[in-house]
């Protein structure tokens, strides 16, 4: 698209996004760089075994070292009245209850915090508390673990899969995908301030406000408002910041102990097992097709690792009832509990990893069909209807985007036998797969605060992570007023503006968009109101019939007269002209369904000496209805293209089954993509509106971008060199 063709101009970069100069500047804070008075640092004190409990913990040589404020373990906590005993702990649902347990689930599991003057005193402190445990037998490896847990009915099963065995073709495979970790480049902080005994302020790291005000009012038994959270800066998230982890509580504990300001900023190898994770996950496929590649059925199998303490299950299965039309179906999930931290959403969570597995196997079949991998799935898309709900989509171009994508890479290039693929030590191959997602909508609110200028401040409680919520509010804000970008602020992330959901599950522009539509009708209506005093018409103004520009707005049924801003606001003797409104799906949802979809393909390179994969294309197009900011989507989809060349090749959560450790909590030791590993992402649109999910037309796009990209990779791999490899991500060793 052009996005990483333009030659590096920091103001032409800073015009795609509302906060551009501020973060290439340094100037955007984030949740740790708030200077505040008085503040004192906190430092966590990990669990050194992996299962077991705590027998004692001894911290005199921490409270010894100069600087120390206090000391907080499961013997001295300060009460968390969410906490108080074991039927509040449940019921909070809160996940680990940190400091209130003898209990240890997972190495690494705080049971210590220590507080001090600076970060360099409560490092040291902390590294002099010491514990004694009994320990208990640990359970981390996964694949292990697998055969303890039996499988139970993901969903309704459909038809009756006994029809497989009497298919042309069949696969039965297995697919195993390691543990994966978000990594957002800004570590999770907080800084927590008991304004009042029951009024706290809090500047944090995460991907929604209001659900970090409602889990610590719930936890501490105080009103919502009397919480504020600010999060105006997100430095990524990819899903660790939905839910409100151990670390933020801690802090406010901390706050609350010592009386002051406390900021809590986990460390890299922190962020290993603090914040969740992709859960490592056991699939089985059986998938059969007639002759003519008509699919007969599916049989979908799937496991997911969680902790002892909590039970996540990532819905891998989901998908499989959302992009193909199967007569015959049954899913079955479990969940593994490993003595590991909670896992939690990543992005594309449970759909992507589905999805690998069943675009894995739609590959092998199209093989053993000598069916075109693209004709097979073209005659097998669910395009009319959502299968499960059987429900008509309200819009659904994924089989263009196969063609657009086909087109693009040059699909007609491939050869079907990998022998034809060699190039000295090299072989090309050329893969493809296609995801979806569930496309959802929230409800939001956005307000606007109006200056006699004609200036207008967009507000919203809602993140922005990065994914370009901002310059997308404020293009949606121009197009349903005429006002320039330029006099358009906004303003989000801060619990102090009118409500949102959480920036997650691509649903964040889809839900706040409606709302911005909905305040500048608004807006409309209250200028209207005040008209009336120079213009009678305008009394029976709707907000379709009131045009906006720069300097006034005119109003067609009253000849379109035009009142400037500045004489109404001097007539009407008006300071800040305000309003808010919310917005959110009706009845369409009972109409229709919702999905956003892509298709990947990818060609590459693979060398028969080295094992060493090169990514030469990676073509991504995708259906999120109408694009808002062509820049921003772009963004997002190169970024989770990128995403899916770590889930594929590099990224992996590995365990020492000895020692119940993370290996390589760190970025010497956790591999992703860099600028070598990935070639510039192609991305490219279908770019139709969607016109019953939202005001705007919009579908998320966040999910979509690597929902299917690493099948999309596994198969270009088995394209070039004949090896089917079913276990990510495939390292040199798996392919050699
Ligand atoms: Mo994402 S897993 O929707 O932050």
């Amino acid at each position: 698209m052009g996005f990483f063709d333009e030659p590096f101009d920091l103001t032409t970069a800073a015009e795609g996004r509302v906060e551009g100069i501020a973060k290439v500047t340094g100037g955007g804070k984030y949740a740790a760089e708030y200077k505040v008075n008085g503040l004192c640092h906190a430092v966590l004190v990990g669990s050194t075994v992996a299962a077991g409990t705590i027998l004692n913990i001894n911290t005199n040589n921490a409270k010894q070292v100069a600087g120390v404020l206090g000391i907080i373990t499961h013997l001295q906590k300060p009460l968390v009245p969410g906490m108080a005993n074991e039927e509040k702990i449940k019921e909070a649902r809160f996940g680990l209850p940190i400091f209130h347990t003898d209990k240890i689930y997972f190495k690494g599991q705080p049971i210590a915090l220590v507080i001090a003057e600076t970060l360099e005193d409560a490092t040291y402190a902390a590294s002099l508390v010491t514990a004694e445990y009994k320990e208990d037998t640990k359970i981390v490896d996964f694949n292990g673990a697998l055969a303890s847990v039996s499988l139970t009915p993901a969903g309704k099963d459909r038809g009756d899969i006994a029809a497989l065995n009497n298919a042309a073709q069949t696969i039965e495979a297995e697919y195993n995908i390691k543990a994966e970790v978000h990594n957002p480049m800004e570590m999770h902080a907080t800084i927590a301030e008991w304004i009042a005994d029951d009024k706290l302020k809090l500047f944090d790291k995460n991907q929604g406000v209001n659900n970090v005000q409602r889990t610590f009012a719930k936890l501490f038994n105080i009103p919502v408002d009397n919480i504020e959270v600010i999060s105006e800066f997100v430095g990524g998230g990819f899903g660790s910041g939905l839910r409100v982890w151990p670390h933020a509580l801690a802090c406010i504990m901390a706050a609350k102990l010592v009386k002051r300001p406390v900021k809590l900023m986990l460390t890299r190898p922190q962020m290993f097992h603090s914040v969740g994770y992709r859960p490592a996950s056991w699939q089985k496929i059986k998938l059969g097709a007639n002759a003519d590649g008509k699919f007969v059925g599916i049989h979908h199998q799937a496991k997911n690792g969680t902790s002892f303490y909590e039970n996540f299950n990532e819905g891998i299965t989901r998908v499989t009832r959302l992009i193909y039309h199967f007569d015959n179906l049954k899913a079955e999930a479990a969940t593994v509990p490993l003595n590991l931290s909670t896992p939690t959403w990543m992005r594309g969570p449970g759909d992507c990893t589905g999805d690998f597995a069943i675009e894995s196997a739609i590959d092998e079949l199209s093989y053993k069909l000598n069916i075109d991998p693209i004709d097979l799935r073209m005659k097998n898309l669910a395009l009319a209807k959502h299968p499960d709900s059987g429900l008509p989509w309200s819009t659904n171009y994924i089989n263009e985007c196969i063609e657009k994508g086909a087109q693009m890479i040059n699909w007609k290039d491939r050869k079907a036998t990998h022998s034809q693929n060699v190039n000295g030590d090299w072989s090309i191959g050329y893969g493809m797969a296609v995801g979806a997602w569930n496309a959802g909508r929230g409800t939001a609110s956005a307000g606007i605060q109006m200056q006699k200028d004609g200036t207008l401040t967009v507000q919203t409680a809602m993140t922005d992570i990065g994914t370009g919520t901002g310059i997308s509010m404020q293009n949606i804000a121009h197009e349903s007023t005429g006002i320039s970008k330029s006099k358009i602020k906004i303003e989000l992330g801060n619990s102090n503006l009118p409500p949102a959901p959480s920036q997650g599950g691509s649903n964040g522009l889809s839900s706040i968009g409606g709302a911005v539509v909905a305040a500048v009708a608004a807006l409309k209506l209250k200028l209207a109101a005040y008209a009336a005093s120079q213009n009678e018409a305008y009394k029976n103004a709707t907000a379709a019939d009131i045009l906006m520009s720069d300097n006034g707005i005119s109003f067609k049924t009253a000849n379109n007269q035009f009142i400037s801003f500045t004489s109404l606001w001097e007539k009407n003797k008006l300071a800040i002209l305000e309003v808010e409104a919310s917005s959110g799906p009706g009845t369409e949802r009972q109409k229709y369904a919702f999905c956003s979809s892509a298709a990947h393909f990818c060609k590459v390179r693979v060398n028969r000496k080295t094992g060493k994969v090169k990514i030469e294309r990676l073509v991504t197009v995708s259906d999120g209805g109408k694009i808002i900011s062509e820049k921003a989507a772009a963004n997002q989809m190169s970024g989770a293209a990128v995403g899916g060349i770590g889930m594929a090749l590099m990224e992996e959560q590995a365990t020492d089954e000895r020692l119940g450790t993370l290996v390589g909590n760190d970025f010497a030791g956790y591999h992703f993509p860099v600028n070598a590993d990935a070639p510039i992402i192609e991305v490219a649109f279908i770019n139709k509106p969607d016109p019953n999910i939202n005001p705007q037309g919009s579908k998320g796009l966040g999910e979509v971008g690597i929902i299917g990209t690493a099948a999309a990779i596994a198969n270009a791999i088995y394209n070039a060199t004949g090896k089917r490899l079913r276990d990510l991500p495939i390292t040199p060793d798996k392919v050699l």
